[in-house]
């Protein structure tokens, strides 16, 4: 009986699920009753995010960085209804001081890992499956330190295009957030450069990981959106 049900579970991975919006994501995605699988770099550490989540969801280690081993890691995920990839290892780099080793981590990570998370799930998409990739806006709006970031965020928006294509009819959108506040990356900034971000914003506010957790589930849940390059910042990329 119990395998019946479990059988039934619409089934979800967040490679970049134990920390920040992808931990959030994952819980949402548990909480209306997915079976969900998270990822990070480390076993232990998400095998223990899974159990604070809750009973359906399970960790798994893999590094983004080291795309040889990815496929071997995901051996044991059986189909895919919805597979989301937030992962992130920030690098600050700018061209004048440019750290080549770092900058090859964080492309190898978002442009080769992403892609071949999906190459070696792509067997495994139910027909209607969804993928959401995570984006950001220092694709539009750089800051100090922001090259490779800039750059593979921008190469993002071009990926969801030619996957949405080559995986069809699985949907590919990708969401690309301002500063998230609340996110572990940004909340432990001193106030005055919260303030200013808030300042800058017409809604008054930053987005939370919970409103890009919402648009993540819209992403994946709404039948005829595919292609998309979604923004979310509040309108702070008017001002
Ligand atoms: N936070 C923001 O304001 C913001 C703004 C714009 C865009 N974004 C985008 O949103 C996504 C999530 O950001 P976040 O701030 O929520 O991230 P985060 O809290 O820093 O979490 C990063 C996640 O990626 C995993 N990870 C790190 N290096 C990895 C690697 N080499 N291979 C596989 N997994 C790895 C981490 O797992 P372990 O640590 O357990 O290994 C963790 O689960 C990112 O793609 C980021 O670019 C965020």
């Amino acid at each position: 009986m119990g395998c019946l049900i479990s059988l039934n579970l619409a089934s979800a991975i967040v490679v970049g699920g134990t920390s920040g919006i992808g931990r959030v994501v994952a819980e949402r995605l548990a909480a209306r009753g997915d079976s969900v699988v998270v990822t990070g770099r480390n076993a232990d550490r998400a095998a223990a995010v899974a159990a604070e989540i809750g009973p359906s969801v399970r960790g798994l280690a893999l590094d983004l960085a080291e795309p040889a081993g990815i496929a071997a890691a995901l051996d044991s995920v059986d189909r895919v209804d919805s597979l989301v990839i937030a992962a992130i290892e920030r690098d600050e780099n700018t061209v004048r001081d440019y750290d080549a080793e770092r900058a090859l981590r964080l492309v190898t990570l978002k442009l080769v890992g992403y892609t071949e998370v999906v190459h070696a799930l792509a067997p495994r998409l139910a027909p209607d499956a969804a993928i959401v990739l995570f984006g950001g806006l220092a694709k539009e709006r750089p800051y100090p330190g922001s090259t490779t970031v800039t750059t593979v965020n921008g190469a993002v928006s071009s990926m969801v295009r030619t996957l949405a294509v080559e995986l069809r009819p699985v949907r590919v959108n990708a969401i690309h957030p301002g500063v998230v506040g609340d996110s572990p990356a940004w909340s432990a900034n001193p106030p005055a450069v919260l303030e200013a971000l808030v300042a800058r914003t017409p809604v008054g506010r930053l987005a939370t990981m919970e409103d890009v957790a919402h648009a993540v589930l819209f992403l994946l849940d709404n039948r005829a959106v595919n292609g998309v390059n979604l923004d979310l910042d509040g309108g702070w990329l008017l001002t």
